[in-house]
């Protein structure tokens, strides 16, 4: 028997196909202008990045970051094939931008220089490993709404509605000089179990 032919190549070769599985890290929900302009800034990108955006929906913030940054390299994630078509099209005319059809989960992010995530906290953790291994690269990482867990945002920031956007680098990693500053920072805060020398606990010697 012949194998079975190869699906048709994409009209361009900046567009990859992966393999597809079933982590859904989020639903689709788009990111407003006023959260992409920050979550822009805090990334402070230059023609040298590599930015990925780990779930890209239709691929704005991609557009809008190549747009700003001539010479940057975009790769977007997206396993839904909606959205992937979507963000196929939107940057089609785009310099640098690629569009991966797969698992956010699977993907190498090993030359990612900057990312950018909008998934919940589960999905978060599906790829907090992935996103620490960023991070000791001397990568950054913004996300949008929720916290990366097991790491300290560096800055945090608030977008119109309230929405948070955090940044994290190499100082939000666990025993980082940063880290460790905060630490000590904690442990000079008075703990709430011990009375204070000021507390109305604190026994007096009778006048
Ligand atoms: C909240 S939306 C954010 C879209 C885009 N990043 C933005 O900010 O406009 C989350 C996106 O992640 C995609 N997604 C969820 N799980 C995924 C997975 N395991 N791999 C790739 N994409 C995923 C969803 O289909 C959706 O498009």
């Amino acid at each position: 028997m012949s194998p079975p032919p190869s699906p048709p190549s994409s009209p361009s070769s900046r567009f990859a196909t992966g393999s597809l599985e079933s982590n859904k890290l989020a639903p689709f929900n788009p990111i407003d202008s006023s959260a992409q302009t920050s979550a822009l800034s805090f990334l402070s990108l230059t023609s040298s990045d590599v930015l990925f955006d780990l779930g890209c929906g239709d691929g704005r913030l991609l557009l809008a970051a190549a747009r700003g940054t001539p010479g940057l390299r975009c790769v977007g994630v997206e396993y839904d094939r909606v959205y992937y078509d979507r963000a196929v099209s939107a940057c089609e005319g785009a310099e640098g931008v690629e569009i991966i059809h797969g698992d956010v989960v699977n993907v190498d992010l090993s030359s990612a220089t900057a990312v950018f995530v909008y998934l919940v906290p589960n999905g978060l953790k599906l790829v907090e490993e992935k996103l620490r291994g960023v991070l000791e690269r001397g990568g950054r990482i913004v996300s949008y709404m929720f916290s990366v867990p097991g790491v300290v945002a560096k800055e945090t920031g608030s977008a119109k509605g309230g929405c948070k956007v955090s940044l994290y680098d190499r100082s939000s990693l666990p025993g980082s000089p940063a880290d460790q500053l905060k630490s000590s920072a904690a442990d000079d805060e008075p703990r709430p179990d011990l009375p204070s020398p000021l507390s109305p606990s604190t026994p007096t010697l009778p006048p």
